[in-house]
């Protein structure tokens, strides 16, 4: 708002008008309108604090004007002018957004009052609207900070995790890193099926958390080198459980749960815990089941040594359809595998 505030008159009668700027024109700068027209011109080229319209005029009368002051210049405090005859009238344009009506002839001390009025809802309007927007800019950076603490939550989660994983890494019999590079394969199967960034991003979060569950089985079973009884294996094959309800109560891994707990599946419905196959398994395990096996095949393990790439190919070939899902395998075969044995 200037420091003089404007107010705009349009009456189409040259006697109440001057009337009107004679009782302003000492206090605020008065710019005057002999018809609607010329007001929405003005109104188009400047701003004004507060406008008076008559309500009676020729072209454009002073309730049609009202509307078109208010959507063009919706923060402009309007008075209407009226004549005893039209107080209706002009009650109704309170209703319209008005915010009071000046009755002719005109008494200073009601017209110097309304303006009053009028202007000092127009700079409480403008201080509150300030002060939302000032508030919309603290809501956004208290968003922002929120956003900041959420991702660093998520980070140092993940970081957490990966100490574990190196702790599983440590009891299990498997080679060190094996979590890391089912991660590095998956995410391989995962391009190559042009999953969408937010699909590779989980997928890779569940495949460094597949194994998570080990930290639950005693380590005599995980290290046994020789053939496990059919008891231990039982025992063994709770871990996508316990993995799965390690993460669960984490909310960003929600979506990692069902990935975990069933990357033992097979495509056939011989696998575990539940026995489901094909389509039921979600892809992502599906993805994790193939990524763990050319791991495991490609690393030495106590009990196994590890397979050469036409090895590991082949086996991908014969399992193709009954421990993997076909379309996998058939794009596990295409992927460039690394050559170098691990361990
Ligand atoms: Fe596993």
């Amino acid at each position: 708002m200037n420091s003089t505030p404007r107010i705009l008159v349009v009456d189409d009668e040259l006697g109440p008008r001057e009337a009107l700027r004679m009782i302003l024109r000492d206090d605020y700068d008065v710019v005057t309108a002999s018809n609607g027209s010329q007001a929405l011109d003005y109104l188009d080229n400047s701003e004004f604090d507060l406008a008076i319209l008559d309500i009676r005029m020729p072209d454009i009368n002073g309730i049609e004007l009202l509307e078109k002051v208010k959507k063009k210049a919706p923060e402009t405090e309007v008075v209407m002018i009226t004549a005893y005859a039209s107080v209706d009238t002009a009650t109704n344009a309170l209703r319209n957004g008005a915010l009071d009506y000046l009755i002719k002839p005109f008494e200073i001390s009601a017209v110097k009052e309304v303006v009053e009025k009028g202007l000092a809802r127009r700079t409480s309007s403008a201080a509150i609207k300030n002060r939302l927007s000032e508030l919309q800019v603290t809501n956004e950076s208290l968003r922002y900070e929120i956003e900041r603490a959420y991702n660093n939550i998520q980070k140092h989660y993940m970081e957490t995790v990966r100490s574990l994983v190196a702790a599983i890494d440590a009891k299990d019999s498997y080679t060190k890193g094996h979590q890391e590079r089912v991660a590095m394969f998956s995410t391989l199967l995962g391009e190559a099926l042009n999953l969408p960034r937010g699909e590779l991003d989980l997928l890779q979060q569940a495949a460094i958390l597949h194994d998570i569950g080990k930290i639950g089985i005693p380590e005599q079973i995980l290290r046994k080198t020789t053939k496990l009884t059919v008891e231990e294996f039982e025992i063994i094959k709770q871990h996508p459980a316990i993995g799965a309800e390690i993460i669960s109560p984490v909310e960003f891994l929600n979506d990692a749960v069902p990935i975990v707990l069933h990357h033992h599946e097979k495509y056939d419905g011989t696998g575990y815990p539940e026995g489901i196959s094909s389509e039921q398994i979600p892809l992502g395990a599906r993805i994790i089941a193939v990524a763990d096996a050319i791991d495991a095949m490609l690393s030495d393990r106590p009990y196994a040594r590890a397979k050469s790439l036409s090895q590991v190919r082949e086996e991908l070939r014969v399992c193709s359809g009954t421990h993997f899902d076909p379309e996998l395998a058939e794009i596990a075969l295409k992927i460039d595998l690394p050559s170098r044995r691990f361990r």
